[in-house]
């Protein structure tokens, strides 16, 4: 784990970072992300001893850094940098394998790394005798993310790798990056300008401003919880459509939906069918709400004798959702089974909520229109 605590940094008499406190869980990968000028790089090279602290201290797995020998620490941290740092004179294999040389590793095994990351980052062998230069963007930038992994570091530091990419070279090794990341489960530290990025491959989000953060969380939170306007105005307010599926059913249910005893009459449910104004009835039995079935008008209807019990009546089989279902899975749940209103149940098969179509065109409308507006 990489811990700041307190770290403050002045550049002469400008500070540049005031008094940040965060926490780098083992093998998570975190986003920095800010404005241009706000730190991010500068706290990304303190990680490295490329920049010291003014006061305050980092650790890293509990040993503070500051005590450590740079070059011991590198050792243990990739390092990959805007615009790859690949050295123009040298050919691909020469910039990958130069950490492993000066580190006088066995000639057999650096071949074999070289390979191996080649692989990693979807190169073919091919491209190791070229030089940076006769490499496209992507794939130079594919090259200075094999030479962070060289030495099997547990960190790796990013600072903007594929910033100067295309969108669609761009969007894929973000999600190569995600693939990666799944296998090697390093710690990483990754600095953007761009939220869309962090959104999608981050574990957490670091949202810094004028050498503070302002917020530290997961992607689901930050998009859903913003803790001040800054957060809301960076995040943009219909971000949390590019990933959908953190609007979940927990989020847009109705808490208390209108329920019914299995034991009632069906008159009585009509009547609280009327009464509440609703179209179904959701048998529930006990104090924890076991869902046992649905009651539509349409069944009572059927049925002359109003004496009959609910639980004789109701329909066992219905579909229903999760709480932690997305906005995504309801509308399939919808669509496959025709019907207007999702019962959220929970792993137990107690009553959480219910979605109805109303919440369902409520979400989904929001993304058109201007907060406050009235629909
Ligand atoms: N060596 C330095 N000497 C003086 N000031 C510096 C130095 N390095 C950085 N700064 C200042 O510190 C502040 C933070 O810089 P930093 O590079 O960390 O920003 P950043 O968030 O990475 O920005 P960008 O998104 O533009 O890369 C800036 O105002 C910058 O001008
Ligand atoms: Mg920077």
């Amino acid at each position: 784990m990489i811990k700041f605590e307190n770290v403050s940094k002045k550049f002469k008499d400008t500070k540049v970072l005031k008094d940040i406190s965060f926490d780098i869980e083992k093998g998570q990968l975190v986003v920095l992300i800010g404005l241009s000028g706000c730190g991010k790089t500068t706290t990304l090279k303190m990680i490295n001893k490329l920049i010291k602290p003014t006061t305050g201290r980092i650790t890293i797995d509990g040993e503070d850094i500051s005590r450590k020998d740079p070059i011991e620490l590198r050792r243990n941290i990739g390092y990959v940098i805007q615009q790859t740092g690949l050295f123009p004179h040298m050919t691909i294999r020469e910039n990958t394998e130069i950490i492993a040389k000066v580190e006088k590793l066995d000639p057999v095994k650096i071949s074999e790394k070289t390979e191996e990351l080649m692989e990693m980052v979807g190169l073919s062998e091919e491209f190791l005798d070229r030089y940076p230069s006769e490499l496209s963007g992507g794939q130079q930038q594919r090259v200075g993310v094999a030479r962070a992994f060289a030495l099997d570091p547990d960190i790796i530091l990013m600072d903007e790798p594929f910033s100067a990419l295309d969108p669609i070279t761009r969007t894929s090794l973000q999600e190569e990056l995600v693939n990666l990341q799944s296998k090697v489960r390093k710690t990483i530290v990754f600095v953007t300008h761009d939220m869309s990025e962090a959104i999608k491959i981050a574990d957490k989000i670091c949202i810094m401003d004028k050498g503070e953060i302002i917020q530290y969380d997961t992607p689901e939170n930050i998009l859903k919880y913003p803790s001040n306007d800054f957060v809301s105005e960076f995040v943009g307010r219909n971000r949390i459509w590019e990933s959908p599926e953190y609007i979940r059913a927990e989020d847009i249910m109705i808490n208390e939906p209108v329920t019914v005893s299995p034991e009632l009459t069906i008159g009585k449910a009509l009547d609280k069918m009327r009464t509440m104004k609703v179209n179904s009835l959701l048998v529930v039995d006990g104090p924890k709400k076991r869902m046992l079935g649905l009651i539509k008008p349409k069944q009572i209807a059927k049925m002359k004798d109003r004496s009959t019990l609910v639980k004789d009546l109701m329909l066992r089989d219905f579909a229903f959702a999760g709480a932690q279902d997305s906005i995504v899975d309801l509308l399939r749940v919808v669509d496959d089974n025709s019907i207007s209103e999702i019962p959220i149940l929970s792993e137990e098969g107690n009553l959480m909520g219910l979605v109805t179509e109303n919440s369902l065109v409520t979400t989904l409308s929001q993304q058109y229109f201007e907060e406050g507006e009235v629909i």
